[in-house]
């Protein structure tokens, strides 16, 4: 069985967490292959509930090892305590169940300074970043001035990489910002010692990976962020700095892109972005209110409240144009339980004009307003309902619509956060 990629539709934080927990059932190997701690992946099955921020949602699947490949851009220390807080509630993350490519980038303290600094300096237009360094680190990759953990592993040429690239940004951190410059030994020693910690873990996950599909093996690939929040196709600036999308999984992991033969795509079943940026369906009214509230929608990683607004299915269709998916996870259909009425987001209307492409530029979508379908709501709870044939007919009327104007059929509809609390419409694998 080849490789499937398990990828975020919309804005980040649609449930791919949850999703992957359960697939990761059937899996051989889970591999996070893109962004870094920004994501916040939550996962709630019998061992309890956990966020994780790098290490694969996979890693509660007994069958699976995981992989953090080289397309994660790796902040050690939160990784070391990541390993320990799952190593402490009694989960197996032993060195034969958890490699990490010694080909991915390292977050440097310099990274997480100028993240903050740089979104100061943006002031209104500020990206909304979760601060974690990601936008500096993948700017210093695509620099070629980069860290990676195999330098923080090996440490031969450490002294004279960090030497040499602290210089530049301690004359950026003090003579742009005003900043305070950082301390080359202090830096070089504390990540000597992750390095020294993480070792044992570190390896070629390439060779892992081609094993494994030449074996036949069932590889899934844990997407980060969402589709929006591609550098390419995400609502630009406004957007995090790696892909996130199915063609960066076969970056991110070294794999041959004939090797991915399903692509799920993950849907909240109305939408949420956090963060700055466009947002075409965001409602600032009591119904995104009570939608934030009853999904209690706020940040796994930074606890910021998310913009809640009904389904985009322009942005959707747009979502799987450029990922090609074989089927969709819808998540938090529960949510949408007590609604008098459902809205689906069909095309924006500029002045006169109506389209039902997602524009790329900034000031066309600050203009475009929603033309929504009206379906009406099934107030039914739908979190103890297994089997498809089971919900209501409105529910079952929504789905539908859903897949008729994404595009491709919903295999999975989650109606609630628990792992089994999920309909299996039809096989993701
Ligand atoms: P991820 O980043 O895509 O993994 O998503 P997050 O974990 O950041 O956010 C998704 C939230 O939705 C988490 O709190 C999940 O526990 C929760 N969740 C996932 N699926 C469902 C669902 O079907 N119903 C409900 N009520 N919550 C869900
Ligand atoms: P998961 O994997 C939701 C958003 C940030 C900000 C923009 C850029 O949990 O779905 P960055 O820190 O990446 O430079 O921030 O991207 N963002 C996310 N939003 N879920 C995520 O990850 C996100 N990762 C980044 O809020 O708007
Ligand atoms: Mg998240």
């Amino acid at each position: 069985m080849p490789a499937i990629a398990i990828i975020g539709g919309q804005w980040g934080d649609e449930g791919k967490g949850k999703v992957v927990d359960l697939v990761a059932e059937q899996a051989d190997v889970v591999v996070r292959f893109s962004g870094g701690d920004n994501a916040g992946h939550t996962v709630i099955n019998k061992h309890g509930k956990f966020a994780l921020h790098l290490v694969p949602s996979g890693i509660f699947s007994p069958r699976a090892v995981s992989i953090i490949a080289n397309g994660v851009a790796i902040n050690p220390e939160l990784l070391l305590q990541e390993i320990d807080m799952l190593k402490s509630r009694g989960i197996d993350v032993s060195v034969s169940r958890l490699f990490i490519s010694d080909r991915a980038h390292v977050i440097m303290p310099y990274h997480l300074i100028l993240d903050e600094l740089e979104e100061g300096l943006r002031g209104a237009g500020a990206i909304g970043t979760t601060k974690k360094g990601i936008g500096p680190v993948f700017a210093d990759k695509i620099a070629r001035q980069g860290i990676r953990i195999g330098d923080i592993v090996d440490r031969k040429n450490l002294m004279e990489q960090l030497r040499n690239i602290l210089h530049q940004k301690n004359l950026v951190l003090t003579r742009v910002f005003e900043a305070q410059p950082l301390s080359l030994v202090k830096i070089y020693e504390d990540y000597v010692e992750y390095g020294k910690k993480l070792k044992p873990y570190v390896c070629d996950t390439t060779v892992m990976l081609e094993k494994a599909l030449n074996e036949g093996k069932v590889v899934m690939l844990e997407g980060a962020q969402g589709t929006m929040l591609d550098p390419d196709f995400g609502t630009y600036p406004y957007a995090t700095s790696s892909s996130p999308l199915a063609g960066g999984a076969c970056v991110g992991a070294g794999i041959s892109p004939t090797k991915i033969t399903r692509i799920l795509g993950v849907f909240k079943a109305y939408c949420t972005r956090v963060g700055g940026g466009p947002f075409p369906t965001e409602l600032k009214d009591e119904i995104g209110d009570r939608i934030r509230e009853r999904a209690q929608e706020f940040g796994t990683t930074t606890g910021r409240p998310r913009r809640c607004g009904w389904f985009d299915a322009v942005a959707a269709r747009f979502s799987h144009r450029v990922n090609g998916y074989t089927g969709m996870a819808v998540t938090r259909f529960d949510i949408l339980d007590v609604m008098p009425t459902v809205k689906i987001c069909t095309a924006y209307r500029i002045g006169s004009k109506t389209i039902t492409d997602f524009p790329a530029s900034l000031a066309t979508l600050e203009h475009c307003k929603p033309v929504y379908e009206e379906l009406p709501g099934w107030q039914t709870d739908t979190s103890g309902v297994r089997a498809f044939k089971d919900l209501p007919a409105a529910a079952r009327k929504y789905i539908r619509r859903l897949e008729e104007l994404v595009g491709c059929p919903a295999n999975l509809i989650c109606v609630g956060p628990e792992r089994s609390q999920t309909i299996v419409k039809s096989a993701v694998i």
